[in-house]
């Protein structure tokens, strides 16, 4: 049997198709950046709206290459309920009770941030639990002692900006299309990182595990065009400034990350660390991990490259959840914040 999980709760529709072994026979995506690249940012109510167009194809993309039938061979139908924007969670979660009804079929809710974690699990066979589970990216940056799939709890995450947001920030500063997280990290190749000396916030901090980076993009914003001045556009500066406010930028956000997920091992004891999210395409992130890993004698999954961004695939979690029997009611609805306390 298989089970279809449906992804709306950002700017990409997705849809996948997953059997219980967790091999993914389909994962359609559709990027919205065409829709958001001229805001420099995601537009809520555009999101929705682009999620109504185009969910439907989505769902019939994946289930046709994935060459099932739905009525005979979909042993549920999953959604992310939470948390992300309510309007794009809305049209995910009213896609998936209409087919439950259609194709009567059970409910399964999925918290996205989890989802991203479990990304970690796809394509391997041992079980990723118990871990330290880590998701960075543009609308999260959030630690999570994970147990087991079904029981997490949260250590600590950003208290202001998310870390993907700070890249993409930055990456507005100079000049980048959104979003800027991947093109910061290609300039940041060439420059030099110690270039600006840039804060490292809460780092230093070991009663906690939260994070901030709202005051290193400020930071940024300050050496760029200090306090005043606030038109980017307007910004003459070379390739070698660019360069150099690339990698000053990404080596501090990076310290900080790698420097958390440290204390987090550290803390709570766990051998075993799985990160997700966009940010964990970063190629500089992924090799700082794994140099601190090893020296914590720790296991370091990172999510497969094509699964660390948005997409469907990562909710092969309903497949814990079947196994459980961890069904919802089909009035749920949409939970938009993230639970600190789960
Ligand atoms: O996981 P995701 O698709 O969306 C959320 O759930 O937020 O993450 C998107 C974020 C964006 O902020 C994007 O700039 C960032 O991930 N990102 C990167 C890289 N690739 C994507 N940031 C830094 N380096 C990258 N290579
Ligand atoms: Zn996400």
């Amino acid at each position: 049997m298989h089970i279809l999980a449906i992804e709306t709760t950002c700017d990409e529709t997705a849809a996948a198709v997953i059997a219980e072994d967790r091999s993914v026979l389909s994962s359609a995506i559709a990027s919205q950046e065409e829709v958001h690249v001229r805001f420099q940012g995601v537009v809520p109510e555009l999101a929705a709206r682009s999620h109504l167009e185009k969910i439907t194809p989505i769902i019939g993309q994946a289930i046709e290459e994935a060459g099932i039938d739905p009525v005979a061979d979909l042993e549920a139908i999953a959604v992310a309920t939470e948390p992300g924007l309510p309007g794009s969670l809305m049209v995910g979660l009213a896609a998936a009770k209409a087919l439950c009804v259609a194709w009567r079929k059970p409910l399964i809710a999925i918290n996205h941030i989890q989802a991203h974690v479990y990304a970690c699990q796809l394509g391997r066979a041992k079980s990723i639990f118990p871990c330290a589970g880590f998701v960075v990216s543009g609308g999260h940056t959030n630690l999570y002692h994970c147990k087991s799939a079904n029981n997490w709890s949260y250590l600590g995450g950003t208290i202001d900006d998310a870390v993907g947001e700070a890249f993409d920030k930055v990456g507005v500063m100079l000049g980048l299309p959104y979003p800027g997280g991947p093109e910061l990290s290609r300039l940041a190749e060439a420059g030099d990182p110690k270039a600006y000396d840039l804060p490292r916030p809460l780092l230093s901090d070991k009663s906690t595990l939260n994070m901030s980076f709202s005051g290193l993009k400020t930071a940024v914003r300050y050496k760029l065009v200090g306090t005043g001045k606030q038109d980017f556009s307007q910004l003459e500066l070379d390739d070698a400034t660019r360069a150099n406010v690339a990698a000053s930028f990404q080596q501090a956000a990076v310290d900080v990350v790698v420097g958390k997920a440290m204390m987090a091992l550290e803390q709570t004891g766990l051998k075993r660390l799985c990160v997700g999210g966009g940010v964990a395409a970063n190629s500089m992130l992924r090799f700082r991990l794994q140099e601190m890993a090893a020296k914590q004698a720790a296991e370091l999954i990172v999510a497969p490259l094509e699964l660390c961004t948005d997409n469907a695939a990562m909710g092969a979690i309903a497949w814990e959840k079947v196994e459980s029997g961890d069904y919802a009611d089909m009035d749920i609805d949409i939970q938009p914040g993230l639970l600190r306390g789960e």
